[in-house]
């Protein structure tokens, strides 16, 4: 299978940040050719993307699908009365069939906003049906269980034994990871330190490094969070994790707001990645992290939109531009510019998933995750000296995304979202 996209503007996010004018072929699920004029070939279908940008699809490293269902739920809430109050209760009435619709109407909105890829934490209980949606969607993931063995307030059915959490993780993880040729890849999803016995902790990170598979959690999010782990445990968030060994290139952390030098050192020297989430850090009035700072430092940084509740609609194009904005009346406008937030939405994304080979910019082998915007739905004025990247960081929504392709498939084109057909 072949289509060709001809005369694009082809933002590639390689090395370089090359900008392209001409044509991107792709064969089956990759990149097989991108240059002036390809000529030569009969693809099966060809897209005139003139006067159409196309980037390298959005990879959002923190993400809940299980919550795209309680979106306007306890907006004036901080984290852990908004656990408790709120998500945990909605959590623990999740079903088969409502953890399947949440994720399905989660990935739409991901797919119609330009998100091929995510790294998802879903709840204790009905996962596999959260991976269904998954499956049949298209979409690129890296998602786990939740895993909750221990904690106040918690509903009776969301909190396991520990040997119950771990052992339907593996189960799961037995039965997802490395689906449909690697698209979709497990990862050990323990919520937050407070959620979790060490003996868990220990068990994942064994289990982690056993199969090779990721480890996603919540660190460093909250004040309260924070002092909670270090009266329980006696350590700060991270120093803690690499304590019991956690701390390496498969540890995904959410948040990361609150951290100190040291955890930045530890973060720095075993690799680990870290998913920023402006939206939700916002609205939960959880801080606002120092992002300028952990770029400067050499530290892997990607975004996510967290769950729907903590911003709305999953929209990577308001984290990017949350990203840069908050960051300009502390730092200046150019802390965190639009290349830096671009390349966290893309390279940095497939880094936090593993994946730096294999997604995150339009390179000939990659994957073909691809996305075209028309950006003249603009009312500006025909200029040739503004940067694209800039333009899509500071300008364009969602409305802009005409046509997504995950490995290599059609799933949205003229923002039509098309069903997958799993035959072929
Ligand atoms: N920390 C533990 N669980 C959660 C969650 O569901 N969302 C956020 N934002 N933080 C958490
Ligand atoms: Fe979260």
């Amino acid at each position: 299978m072949q289509i060709l996209i001809k005369n694009a503007e082809i933002i590639t996010m390689n090395e370089q940040t090359d900008i392209v004018y001409g044509d991107l072929l792709i064969e089956d699920d990759r990149i097989a050719q991108i240059s002036k004029c390809i000529e030569g070939v009969l693809p099966d279908k060809i897209i005139d993307a003139t006067g159409k940008t196309i980037i390298p699809g959005f990879i959002q490293s923190h993400i809940h699908l299980c919550q795209t269902l309680f979106r306007g739920q306890g907006d004036d809430l901080e984290l852990l009365d908004w656990l408790s109050k709120r998500i945990w209760p909605l959590e623990a009435a999740h079903d088969e069939e409502s953890i399947y619709y949440s994720a399905m109407l989660g990935i739409g909105e991901l797919i119609q906003s330009g998100t091929t890829s995510i790294i998802d934490m879903e709840t204790v209980r009905h996962t596999d049906f959260a991976f269904r949606a998954i499956e049949e969607s298209g979409i690129r993931a890296l998602a786990g269980k939740v895993m909750m063995d221990q904690g106040d307030n918690v509903p009776v059915n969301l909190l396991e034994k520990t040997n119950e959490s771990i052992q339907e993780s593996v189960d799961l993880l037995e039965k997802w990871n490395n689906y449909d040729n690697g698209r979709i890849q497990y990862a050990f999803s323990p919520r937050f330190v407070i959620s979790c016995t060490e003996d868990l902790l220990t068990e994942v990170r064994d289990l982690s490094n056993q199969y090779q598979v990721m480890v996603h959690t919540h660190a460093s999010e909250n004040l309260k969070e924070i002092e909670i782990v270090e009266n329980e445990r006696g350590m700060r968030n991270v120093v803690y994790l690499d304590h019991l060994g956690l701390a390496s290139p498969r540890l995904i952390l959410a948040h990361c707001i609150w951290l100190d030098d040291n955890e930045k050192r530890i973060i720095r020297e075993k690799g680990v990645k870290v998913s920023h989430c402006p939206g939700s850090n916002l609205k939960l009035a959880s801080g606002i992290a120092e992002t300028p700072d952990m770029h400067d430092k050499g530290i892997c940084l990607s975004l996510g939109a967290d769950g729907a509740p903590c911003n709305n609609n999953l929209d990577m194009f308001n984290e990017m531009r949350l990203t840069a904005l908050i960051q300009k009346p502390i730092h200046g406008p150019t802390a965190m510019d639009a290349k830096k937030v671009f390349r966290m939405a893309t390279m940095g994304g497939a880094a936090a998933m593993g994946l730096e080979k294999e997604i995150g910019s339009l390179e000939v082998g990659k994957k073909a995750d691809v996305v075209i915007l028309d950006l003249n739905n603009f009312h500006t004025y025909p200029s040739t000296d503004v940067d694209p990247i800039s333009r899509i960081v500071y300008s364009a929504t969602r409305g802009d995304v005409e046509t997504t392709i995950i490995n290599g498939k059609v799933v949205m084109e003229n923002r039509i979202i098309k069903t997958i057909d799993k035959s072929v």
